[in-house]
Order: C-alpha cells, then sequence, then structure tokens
C-alpha cells in the first residue's frame, strides 16, 4: 500500500513521496498555470467525447463538465491553491475536481495520458498566441501604412552601409517595413496550418484500446484532424519551435526597425519626433528624453531567439517518444510571446504616435551627392553614354563639388562642362531629389506613384 505522502496520482507502486529537491526539479505547476483553460477546454472536449462513446456514463460526462467549469471559475478567480505535490496543470485540476465531483473524477483519465494531455494543452496554447500574434501585426501594419500614406512623396535619404545613397520617399522605407512584417505574418499562419492537428487520444505514447473517437475530440477544440501517429504526436515540439522560428524572425525586423528609430530620433538625425508617450526622460539631464521602448523593443530579440536556441537544443537527440526534457519547453515559450506581443504592441504605439520631420528629411535627402546615380543615368540616357563612362564623369563631378564644399546641384553649368562638354542645362532637372524619385518607377521602385499603389493594395490586405 502507498505511503500517504506519495503522490496521490501516480503513487502506487512508491512506499515513500518524493524528496523536496525531486518536487522541485519535477513541478511545473508553477509556470504551467498558465495552460489552466486549454487543460480544462481538452478535458471537457475527452469527457464528451467519453460519453458519446459509450466509455463513460453521460451521467458521469455531465457531472465532469460542471465540475471542471467550476474548477476554471476558481482558477480565473484565484481561488485556487495550486500544489507543487501535484506538479503540474494536469495533475491539479483532476485532484481539485475529484474534490468537487467526487468519484466519477476517477474515470476522466481513461483513453488519455499526461503526454497527450500537455502536447494538446499546449497545443492550444501557443495556437492562442499565433492569432494574437497576427492581431498585433496586422495593427502594426495599419500603422505603418498609415504613415506610408501620409508621406507616400514626402524626400528623405536613402542608405546603404549606412551612408547616404539615394533619395528615396518616406512612404517607400516604411513600406518596407509592411513588408517585412507581412513575411511575418505569412510564417504565423502558416505554422498556425501546419500545427493544427489534434494529439489528443495518443495517449502514452501507443494509442488506446478504448473505442475513443479522436475525430470528435479533434473537432471540438478546433482543430483539423487528428494526428496520425500516436508517437509523434506525443514527442512533437515542432509547433512550439516554428513559433519560436518565426517569433525569432519578427523580433529581429522590430530590432531593425527599432535601432532606425533611435537613430532617427537622435539630435544628430532628427528624422522624427517621437511622442511623449512612448519616450522617456533623465533622472540627471534635464534635458533628455530617450528613445527607451525602441531599445527595448531592440534588445527583446536576444531572449527570443535565446528561448529558439534553448528549445531546439532541448529537442535535440531526444529519443521517441515523450521524455520528461520536454518539460523545459513552456517557459521559454511563455516568455518569447510575452515579450513578443509587448513588443509588438510598442511598436505599434511609436509609429503610430511618432510624427516624421519632413523638412529635416527633405535636406538631408539632397546631401552626400544622392542624386549622383540620377546624374550618370542622364548621360547614359541622354547622351547615350555608356554607364560605365558615365560613372566615371560623375565621380569627376562629385569630387569636384566635394572640392568646392557644395552639393551636385550647387555645380555651375560651366563646371559641368568643364568635365564633360556636351552637358547641357537640362541635368539639373534630374538633380532634385523630387524629379530623383519621382522617376523611379520600375515596379517596387521608390516613385511616390508606386508607394500609393502599394498602400492601396495592402490596406486591402489587411483591411
Ligand atoms: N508536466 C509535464 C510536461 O510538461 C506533463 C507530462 C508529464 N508526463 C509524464 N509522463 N510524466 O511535460
Amino acid at each position: 500500500m502507498a505511503d500517504k505522502t506519495s503522490n496521490q496520482m501516480w503513487g502506487g507502486r512508491f512506499a515513500a513521496g518524493p524528496d523536496a529537491i525531486m518536487e522541485a526539479i519535477n513541478a511545473s505547476i508553477g509556470y504551467d498555470k498558465r495552460m489552466a483553460a486549454q487543460d480544462i477546454a481538452g478535458s471537457k472536449a475527452h469527457a464528451a467525447m467519453l460519453a458519446a462513446t459509450g466509455i463513460i456514463t453521460d451521467s458521469d460526462a455531465s457531472a465532469m463538465k460542471e465540475g471542471l467549469d467550476s474548477v476554471l471559475a476558481e482558477i480565473e478567480g484565484g481561488n485556487f491553491a495550486f500544489s507543487a505535490a501535484l506538479e503540474d496543470i494536469h495533475m491539479n485540476v483532476e485532484a481539485r475536481l475529484k474534490e468537487v465531483i467526487g468519484a466519477p473524477a476517477g474515470r476522466l483519465h481513461t483513453g488519455r495520458s499526461r503526454n497527450d494531455q500537455v502536447a494538446t494543452d499546449f497545443k492550444l496554447w501557443v495556437r492562442d498566441q499565433l492569432d494574437a500574434i497576427e492581431g498585433a501585426l496586422v495593427a502594426l501594419m495599419r500603422a505603418l501604412v498609415a504613415q506610408a500614406d501620409a508621406g507616400a512623396d514626402w524626400v528623405m535619404p536613402g542608405f546603404t552601409h549606412l551612408q547616404v545613397a539615394q533619395p528615396v520617399t518616406w512612404g517607400h522605407h516604411m513600406m518596407a517595413y509592411v513588408e517585412m512584417f507581412g513575411r511575418d505574418l505569412s510564417r504565423i499562419r502558416d505554422a498556425r496550418a501546419r500545427m493544427n492537428e489534434c494529439p489528443l487520444g495518443s495517449a502514452a505514447l501507443a494509442g488506446t484500446s478504448f473505442p475513443i473517437d479522436r475525430d470528435m475530440t479533434a473537432q471540438a477544440l478546433g482543430f483539423d484532424r487528428p494526428t496520425a501517429n500516436s508517437l509523434d504526436a506525443v514527442s512533437d515540439r515542432d509547433f512550439a519551435l516554428e513559433f519560436l522560428g518565426a517569433a525569432s524572425i519578427c523580433a529581429m525586423h522590430l530590432s531593425r526597425m527599432a535601432e532606425e528609430l533611435v537613430i532617427w530620433s537622435s539630435a544628430q538625425f532628427r528624422f522624427v519626433s517621437l511622442s511623449d508617450r512612448f519616450s522617456t526622460g533623465s533622472s540627471i539631464m534635464p534635458q533628455k528624453k530617450n528613445p527607451d521602448a525602441a531599445e527595448l523593443i531592440r534588445a527583446k530579440i536576444g531572449r527570443i531567439f535565446g528561448a529558439n536556441v534553448a528549445l531546439m537544443m532541448v529537442m535535440k537527440g531526444l529519443p521517441l517518444a515523450y521524455s520528461k526534457d520536454m518539460q523545459e519547453d513552456k517557459e521559454q515559450v511563455f516568455d518569447a510571446a510575452d515579450n513578443l506581443m509587448l513588443a509588438l504592441a510598442a511598436m505599434e504605439g511609436m509609429v503610430r504616435d511618432m510624427s516624421a520631420n519632413r523638412d529635416v528629411l527633405e535636406a538631408a535627402a539632397a546631401t552626400g551627392f544622392s542624386t549622383a546615380t540620377d546624374l550618370a543615368d542622364w548621360l547614359v540616357r541622354v547622351l547615350g553614354m555608356p554607364f560605365r563612362d558615365a560613372h566615371h564623369v560623375t565621380g569627376t563631378l562629385v569630387a569636384l563639388a566635394e572640392r568646392q564644399g557644395c552639393d551636385l546641384p550647387d555645380l555651375t553649368l560651366e563646371d559641368m562642362q568643364g568635365v564633360h562638354g556636351a552637358i547641357t542645362q537640362d541635368v539639373f532637372d534630374v538633380l532634385g531629389v523630387h524629379n530623383s524619385v519621382a522617376s523611379r518607377v520600375s515596379y517596387g521602385g521608390t516613385a511616390p506613384e508606386n508607394v500609393r499603389a502599394q498602400v492601396a493594395r495592402w490596406q486591402e490586405v489587411l483591411g
């Protein structure tokens, strides 16, 4: 007979309870209580299926349903005493159900195991997060599209190597991020579609001899179908890894945008003003307005990518089927999900609130000989020069302007003709930044008309 200190759920073969250290390393209730709603939804679906298939009676099933609802109410109301001795959310819920409804609770675990139960709960939790992230991404993209719409034809410097390269439009720059986050959205949707198979009923690893109806539970929980292999189903955490992979790429994108906002909001750039709502002050320097939200978003990739690597390492080399190693999946995913949601919301707020300093952007657009390529293209188009020669002539003119301490449009026609005699007054048309951006009408180029077309396309997609 089991010692009364041994575990009430599995203690039958044990003479004594676990050492305190054993309990501490084994228990996951401290964090997997976050899956209470999913656990109870899974149990309700399982109970209804057990009754529908005649494995348990209808009256047991309805006692279970009512009992599970009241346990959930206790948990949500903060009136539930979680117990580390009961290890995890699955056993905490079941033990409490026993207290609430008595004997019928003992039949709930028929034809299932904690292994398929945890895989199901965790999938449901990750699926909810994917849906929440999808919503947050769409909100951020809408904010970016609104910025692009407002400034479709505002000019700013485009950079390569963080050196001024060619003028671009503000709208085009904003829409570049829309494309990035659009790929994140598609990755999230792909992951959701692929993961949406229900492990419940795979039992411990081999399936069950009870005549369960896995299609019924899958459908009740919003899955497309049951998983096809019980060994794989209880040991698969690809869905968590795909989530972390997609989250890592998204966080990487956020970090790039955050970095630009840090640079752009500096006194040296002044490309944008961040709102007071998304900035902080310094406790010693009264003049400071710091882009802390952007800096923190920039940093979030660290823990999210860390979670991705950590879970990869946990899963690497695990033999089939379930191993307790896999319990280490949840904290990583919970932390990554929380922080990605926070970062997306903060970025959306910053983008919505920020104002582009149009004049500063325009003045900066003309610096750094940003229309040199336009000049070279003009030499090719109008004078029929080979591009390589035009590149050389333009380089000579840039060097001349540099020596004179001026920009290309400030050179005189005589200066130009001194370098190449056939240059005419018309060249000055292409040296203006507005003409430059307006000319870049190739598909995907920075011209305001292209930006407006992309804004319209995304407005349609995003609804
Ligand atoms: N808490 C466990 C986990 O998170 C649940 C599954 C336990 N299964 C077992 N056979 N001990 O993975």
